[in-house]
């Protein structure tokens, strides 16, 4: 990908080579791999390094604000520095940070989850999305006793061995559609581990059934993302979740929920929306309010593995920082301040914009859609309608939708540079314009490049 070609006409002065940002980059790269530690983050000459943000506002090491439409990978659902969680944290902080005793702050989270998502009767907390899948594929490994699990073609569920598994599978190594290959997204996993994963194709009822009946005395798990971010989240169709939900029943094997992102689209999250009845359910991002967070949440017969005085199978998790009581009370001040009427808001907003930048998007001849649900949106660069993941793949649409990315940051916007973006709760219309002003000149300035 040629990433050399970027806009600077604007507000990149962060491209400078005597800008504060490659002043950083310089010196940070001495002593950390590619600067930072922050994943998924590539840019020539060098990234963006941020100062501050306030509400959808984030700033740069140049003074450049800018609309944040990311929001740390869409966990901040109110935006930065949200006063009722600044608050709260302050009180938490001056009465201490974490313990090695539970803090009566864990129960208020696990009551609020458990009163908020159907299907789970209890709940225990990890330190991110990637701790909490974990946590769910051992649970349901000791529920089942069996070893092996499935997931989704083209669906990201944090870097943990297990699923780092075809969640970005390319051709001519992919397999056939529908039977996709087991392929390692990342170096760093033993070939035997990758094999160990099951890969089937999302939405495709029969070819699933028929890989699940093919594997079923070895599966434990079936991976769910209702609505996978790299498939330009693209929803169950009518009857996928229910047949899935029908055959794993069958042959005694769990489904796991990663509503890691999803949970941001409704307030008893993505299964409220699409059902699924999931047997455990991985949590993270805007759980957290901001901090370091992940749970794992289930039917409480197979929560039961977690409990050191069960007398049936049982594993041994958690760490450290896990419930550490200032996750636990910034989730808390974020949870309650989302209310019905917030996700109503928030999804109409979200209805909104998708609509007028997919309108930009035809009126400027560039091949691409926007799509996404609730206050999630997804920038595809591709016309085809998409109803698998590998219509999302297309030559050079990576590279035109990093060009985009950088466009935009240029006019004032940021979004993922693999097009992910969602909205937040301080944005209201006059953000809403800014946005679409935003793409407009940014899709522009993609023509003149
Ligand atoms: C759907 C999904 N699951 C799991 C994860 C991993 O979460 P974390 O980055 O907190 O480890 C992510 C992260 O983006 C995600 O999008």
């Amino acid at each position: 990908m040629d990433k050399t070609r970027i806009a600077q006409s604007g507000l990149n002065t962060f491209l400078n080579p005597d800008s504060n940002c490659a002043r950083w980059f310089r010196e940070a790269n001495r002593y950390i791999p590619y600067c930072t530690s922050k994943a998924n983050l590539y840019m020539l000459p060098h990234p963006l390094c941020l100062k501050g943000g306030s509400g959808c506002w984030a700033t740069d090491l140049e003074g450049v604000s800018r609309l944040d439409c990311i929001n740390s990978f869409t966990a901040l659902i109110h935006g930065h520095a949200f006063p009722p969680v600044v608050r709260a944290l302050t009180e938490q902080l001056s009465c201490g940070s974490n313990f090695s005793f539970p803090t009566a702050a864990e129960l208020s989270l696990a009551k609020l989850m458990v009163e908020r998502v159907s299907s789970i009767e209890q709940i225990r907390f990890g330190n991110s999305g990637t701790e909490a899948i974990m946590m769910a594929i051992k649970a349901a490994r000791a529920y089942t006793g069996r070893h092996r699990i499935a997931k989704f073609e083209g669906a990201y569920h944090g870097y943990y061995d297990d699923i780092q598994v075809s969640s970005n599978s390319k051709p001519p190594h992919w397999g056939p559609q529908d039977a996709p290959a087991s392929l390692a997204s990342t170096g760093g996993i033993p070939e035997h581990r990758v094999q160990e994963t099951l890969v089937l194709p999302w939405n495709d009822s029969d070819s699933t059934e028929r890989l699940i009946i093919q594997h079923k005395d070895e599966l434990a798990a079936v991976i769910v993302d209702p609505l996978a971010n790299r498939m330009g989240f693209l929803p169950p169709k009518p009857g996928f979740l229910e047949h899935l939900r029908e055959v794993t029943r069958t042959y005694g094997i769990l489904i796991i929920f990663d509503e890691v992102i999803s949970f941001r689209i409704a307030y008893g999250g993505a299964q409220a929306r699409y059902g699924g009845d999931p047997d455990l359910t991985a949590f993270g991002k805007i759980m957290g309010g901001g901090f370091p967070i992940g749970a794992t949440g289930g039917k409480k017969e197979i929560m039961a593995v977690f409990d050191p005085g069960t007398k049936g199978p049982r594993i041994l998790s958690g760490g450290t920082f896990s419930a550490n009581p200032i996750s636990m009370t910034a989730g808390l001040a974020a949870m309650q301040a989302l209310d019905q009427k917030a996700f109503l808001r928030l999804e109409e907003m979200g209805n909104h914009i998708r609509n007028r930048l997919n309108d930009l998007f035809k009126r400027s001849g560039q091949s691409g859609q926007v799509t996404g649900e609730g206050s999630l949106f997804r920038v595809m660069m591709v016309d085809r309608p998409i109803r698998s993941y590998r219509d999302t793949i297309v030559p050079g649409a990576d590279e035109r939708c990093y060009r985009l990315f950088v466009a935009l940051l240029d006019v004032g916007i940021m979004i993922g540079s693999n097009g992910l973006g969602c909205l937040s709760t301080p944005m209201g219309e006059a953000e809403l314009e800014k946005i679409e002003a935003g793409f407009e000149r940014a899709l522009d300035m993609l023509d003149k490049q």
